[in-house]
């Protein structure tokens, strides 16, 4: 993955293209001047626009279109071709968009075209004027500046415990711990868009207690803020193991951007660490570490990582890769007890370790929701729309379980992507749109230079349709049940997980 500056590559384009040459739904990658430039054709309609995703840079031209839009290959951002807006998560800034001209058999790319505004709600006079959001992450985030861009005029007002603006939260474990990002890419946006964009954003500010009758959230220092909607997107915490020495200054967990840099300023002196927990932040941290030049041991219970979500296949194959990368696994082991210099093990061994990061999972944010007698079932429990049971209260991302049309269950899932769709969706609901939360669930992961995509939810299967080779990191998983695919998770084989995606939203 490479968030560098678009790389101009392909032919010229205002030189234009003979038309006969890309298909109905062929893409090319091309340039115009010093900007890289992806020229589509549907029908008879030829588009252009910039040729790399917002989100991290991905090329667009190796994903897929579906309809008038174009789907990243990477993490599964979704452009308009029309108007260049980052219709889904988790690209939120437009690409460009340029004016075509079909002549003499060829479509030559002319001037660039300057933003439009496209509106998907029309926002009625009576509409809600107060909204406040309870998070500061992936969905409070992702609603506030969903609602700016549909025109909202009201007051937005984002309550956050935590003392930074939001955060990246998947680079904290990724290129950003291995020190391969620099820290300016981690904010989502630089702090002066909330003061433009109207959006006050209160940090380092807990909201202890919602007064649904009053229509107020109360503040930790008992201010009281008034609204018309309310969000609650307070996310997850990590779980803490109840081991003797989890407060020695050397022991980390990994949410916050502050956590992360304290795992960096003890990574600058650390020579060798103990992971507890082999699943996804666990291991990613793991990677990171290594890429740090750190010795790394992974103490975990299962049998193999990943292995509840991605099965035994992919479970060994990840254990081999971070092997190959020096990793020295303790599987089906527990640590008993942590002190200055070492990890104590329940099978009776010792590690040695100068830095300990536990990653073992997540307890999703409810306090707020059950004190507010909200309806709570291992989650917020929203209905299609988001909203909870509280007419006026939304809720979205790692607290929210909603009734997923795909999967015909109620689930809750702690994946980055869903959190900022269901951000979107529950902006646009706040604002009376009514629109269902329909998206396909997705999340990545990534180990060196390996990403692994995941589309759909499996929480148990019959079998594993394996096509393509995994060990040759060329491949697609199909989880099926009763001979229906339920997820698929794919290893460098970005245009079948686009495919599939497309395949269970069409179901
Ligand atoms: C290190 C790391 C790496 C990850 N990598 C990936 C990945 O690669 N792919 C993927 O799909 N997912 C990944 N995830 C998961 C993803 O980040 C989460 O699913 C996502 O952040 C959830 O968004 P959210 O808005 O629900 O919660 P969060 O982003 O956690 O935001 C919750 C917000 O609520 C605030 N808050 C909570 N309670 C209160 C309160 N009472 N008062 C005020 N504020 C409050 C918090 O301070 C925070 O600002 C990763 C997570 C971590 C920690
Ligand atoms: S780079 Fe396009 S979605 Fe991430």
């Amino acid at each position: 993955m490479s968030t560098s500056e678009s790389e101009t590559t392909g032919p010229d384009l205002t030189l234009g293209v003979a038309t006969d040459s890309l298909a109905d739904g062929g893409m090319l990658a091309g340039h115009v001047g010093a900007d890289a430039v992806l020229l589509a054709r549907r029908g008879s309609e030829f588009f252009a626009v910039g040729a790399h995703c917002t989100h991290y840079n991905g090329p667009l031209a190796e994903g897929l279109m579906v309809g008038d839009t174009v789907r990243c290959p990477w993490h599964h951002a979704c452009f308009s071709l029309r108007t260049g807006e980052a219709l889904h998560a988790p690209a939120l800034s437009p690409i460009a968009c340029w004016s075509t001209e079909v002549r003499d058999g060829k479509v030559f790319v002319r001037d660039k075209a300057a933003p439009t505004a496209h509106r998907r709600i029309a926002i009625a006079p009576r509409s809600p004027r107060r909204i406040v959001i309870v998070g500061g992450g992936a969905a409070g985030f992702a609603a506030a500046e969903m609602m700016r861009r549909q025109g909202f005029e009201g007051d937005i007002t984002m309550l956050s415990d935590d003392e930074a603006s939001p955060v990246d939260r998947p680079n904290l474990s990724k290129d950003y711990l291995a020190g391969s990002a620099p820290e300016e890419w981690v904010p989502l946006r630089d702090d002066g868009f909330y003061a433009e964009q109207h959006i006050d954003l209160q940090l380092k500010t807990t909201v202890s207690a919602i007064d649904a009758g009053a229509r107020e959230v109360v503040l930790g220092d008992g201010r009281k803020v008034a609204y018309d909607r309310l969000l609650l997107a307070t996310g997850a915490e990590p779980v803490r193991l109840p081991l003797p020495g989890m407060d020695l200054p050397h022991v980390h967990m990994l949410r916050t951007l502050r956590d992360c840099r304290a795992i960096i300023a003890q990574a600058g002196t650390a020579r060798r660490a103990v992971v507890m927990g082999a699943s996804f932040i666990g291991l990613e941290v793991a990677a990171s570490l290594r890429a740090r030049g750190i010795e790394v041991h992974v103490v975990a219970p299962d049998k193999r990582p990943m292995e509840r979500v991605l099965g035994p296949e992919l479970g060994d194959f990840v254990r081999g890769l971070h092997e190959e990368h020096g990793v020295v696994f303790h599987l089906q082991e527990t640590a008993t007890a942590i002190d200055a210099r070492q990890v104590t093990l329940k099978g009776g061994g010792t590690l040695e370790a100068d830095l300990v990061v536990a990653g073992v999972g997540v307890r999703p944010r409810l306090a707020l929701a059950e004190k507010a007698g909200l309806a709570v079932d291992r989650g917020v429990t929203v209905d299609e729309f988001l909203q909870t049971s509280v007419p006026g209260i939304f809720a979205a991302g790692d607290i929210a379980r909603w009734p997923d049309s795909h999967s015909g269950s109620a689930i809750r899932v702690e994946h980055w992507v869903v959190a900022e769709r269901q951000g979107q969706t529950a902006a646009l609901n706040m604002l009376d749109a009514q629109q269902k939360f329909d998206a396909v669930p997705f999340f990545w992961s990534q180990h060196y230079d390996v990403p692994i995509n995941y589309v759909g939810h499996a929480e148990a299967w019959d079998d594993v349709a394996i096509e393509g080779d995994i060990a040759k990191r060329d491949c697609v998983l199909r989880y099926r049940r009763n001979g229906r695919v339920l997820a698929v998770a794919s290893i460098y084989r970005d245009v079948d997980s686009l495919q599939a995606e497309v395949e269970m939203e069409r179901q």
